[in-house]
């Protein structure tokens, strides 16, 4: 449950917290957001999502509402006023409000900043993972800059509501050439019959997933090769183990798509060393910045 959000320079109630009508976020999705894991307290990986925060921004010309380190402030007050161990922060920062106008408003108009955190259930997430999940394929009907982490979610949600009310859990996302993008809100992945791991390189057709970043070299510390290039919903049902990653479930075994069942229909080997070593190697740090080792001697 969130108790607490901050919201226009302010630390609110949820049942209180709002933004303005004219919101740019609302009337636009003209917005960024991040969802960082939070466990045992700690940010994983916070500093590599705050760097792809700034990229957003940058990316769409909006004004940080804060540095860094008063951002890591707010990220630690939330996590403690709302006291989740473990769970998600979810952050997003807006253009701000103004009458409404395709054109950007004046450049002093400030930028909306919203965190909020919420407890998760890690065991149901260990559950799914062990198990293993369904997804289904649909066509990829998104804008041409995925690589930028804007709300404007409605292909991603219609998607996922589509694999839900087919048994899914996720939805992967097919381009016009017939080759898997992304999962609609994850990194996909498959294994192939030699143990290489296969992923999409790196455009503006997909996200630079921050959990496929970390994995790459979780990957390499395994000594296990990688091939970053599409691959197809065919190559994925030939695949010997298939996975999505993201920041809320890290490394989620794949065990069906569009009801082919991969590989013996359990989560595979490599994907669950992966899930295993996952944390051992990802930052986990103080909401206010990993501790710098001492220089000198
Ligand atoms: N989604 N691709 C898309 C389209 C995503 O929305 C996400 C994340 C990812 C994985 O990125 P990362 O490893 O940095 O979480 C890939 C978040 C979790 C969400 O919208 O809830």
């Amino acid at each position: 449950m969130t108790r607490v959000v901050y919201v226009g320079g302010r630390y609110v109630a949820y049942a209180q917290a709002g933004v303005h009508v004219e919101d740019r976020g609302f009337q636009f999705a003209d917005a960024v957001y991040e969802v960082i894991e939070v466990r045992d307290r700690l940010l994983i990986d916070g500093t590599r999502h705050l760097a792809r925060l700034w990229r957003s921004l940058d990316a769409l010309e909006i004004m940080p509402p804060m540095g860094e380190r008063a951002l890591r402030l707010v990220i630690a007050q939330i996590i403690r006023r709302n006291r989740v161990d473990n769970g998600i922060v979810y952050l997003q920062v807006t253009r701000g409000a103004a009458p409404r106008d395709f054109a950007f408003p004046p450049a002093d108009t400030p930028a909306t900043l919203v965190c909020l955190a919420r407890r998760t259930d890690r065991a149901r997430i260990d559950a799914n993972a062990r198990s293993g999940i369904a997804v289904i394929t649909v066509p990829d009907n998104r804008w041409e800059r995925c690589d930028i982490k804007t709300t404007m979610l409605l292909p991603g949600s219609l998607a996922k509501m589509a694999a839900a009310r087919q048994g899914g859990k996720e939805a992967w996302l097919v381009d016009r050439q017939g080759f898997v993008t992304e999962g609609a809100s994850s990194t996909a992945w498959i294994v192939d019959a030699s143990g290489r791991l296969v992923t999409r390189a790196l455009g503006s057709d997909i996200l630079p997933g921050i959990t496929r970043r970390t994995l790459l070299d979780v990957i390499a510390a395994e000594r296990l090769e990688v091939i970053e290039a599409a691959f197809t919903p065919a190559d994925a049902v030939a695949a010997a183990e298939a996975f999505y990653t993201s920041a809320s479930s890290t490394v989620m075994p794949v065990v069906r798509i569009d009801g082919h069942i991969i590989g013996d229909g359990h989560p595979g080997q490599i994907t669950r060393r992966l899930r295993a070593r996952f944390h051992q190697l990802a930052e986990a740090a103080p909401p206010l910045g990993p501790c710098r080792r001492p220089t000198g001697a």
